[in-house]
């Protein structure tokens, strides 16, 4: 009996003697197979903004609507994958660039990320957009630092302004403003319904096949 033959794609070397797997079903397959883009929404902000807020509503309604989408949260990273991190600007940067290579494996995989991170440095986020490549936006979530104190979900503004907690984003360690993000989306003037709208509505624009 004749055995069975299959396509077999050349191993490409890195120059480190790693070859990278490739499989059989492409971006492009999975694209079409789930009707959208595939791609990686990255939110940035202060802690307190509405990042993940709005990231899981955003979720919940595309997902309803049969989208293919996921939430990477820096505070669920930071409890697995980058446990091993502090809040220096080096394990900051760090904290992104792995975030970055996962996310580009849900890209790659068919998936809108939703992803949720303080990201408060203009290189960080630069690093993350030359991982990700194709179809990266990036988010402003913005709120007036104020309106973070007050908020103060966590009790964390608190905490840092007690001095109990080194480097904390803006009160310790300076955001950078993003200057061109793709989305602004102001917490401070808008209600969450609202923003959670406007992103959905940019994602449904921006990921259409
Ligand atoms: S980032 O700067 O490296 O992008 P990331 O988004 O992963 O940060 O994590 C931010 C979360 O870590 C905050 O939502 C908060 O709960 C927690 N956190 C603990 N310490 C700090 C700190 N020094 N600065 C900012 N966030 C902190």
């Amino acid at each position: 009996m004749k055995s069975a033959t299959c396509e077999v794609t050349p191993l490409k070397n890195t120059g480190k003697n790693i070859y990278p797997h490739q499989g059989f079903v492409s971006r492009k397959k999975r694209n079409q197979e789930f009707g959208h883009e595939s791609g990686v929404v990255w939110l940035t902000g202060l802690s307190g903004a509405g990042k993940s807020t709005i990231a899981t509503l955003a979720e919940r309604m595309l997902f309803q609507q049969g989208y293919n989408v996921s939430i990477l949260d820096g505070d669920t990273l930071r409890s697995g994958l980058n446990a091993d991190l502090d809040f220096s600007r080096e394990s900051r940067e760090e904290n992104l660039r792995r975030t970055g290579e996962v996310a580009s494996l849900f890209a790659e995989t068919g998936h809108i990320v939703l992803a949720s991170f303080i990201s408060p440095h203009h290189e960080g986020r630069e690093t993350v957009r030359s991982i990700i490549e194709n179809n990266f936006y990036l988010v402003h979530v913005h709120a007036e630092i104020d309106d973070c104190i007050t908020r103060d979900p966590k009790g964390l503004y608190k905490k840092a302004l007690l001095g109990g907690i080194e480097n904390f984003t803006g009160i310790g360690q300076e955001y950078e403003e993003p200057e061109n993000p793709d989305l602004e989306i102001n917490t401070s003037a808008c209600s969450i319904a609202d923003s959670t709208m406007k992103l959905v509505t940019f994602i449904k624009s921006n990921f259409q096949l």
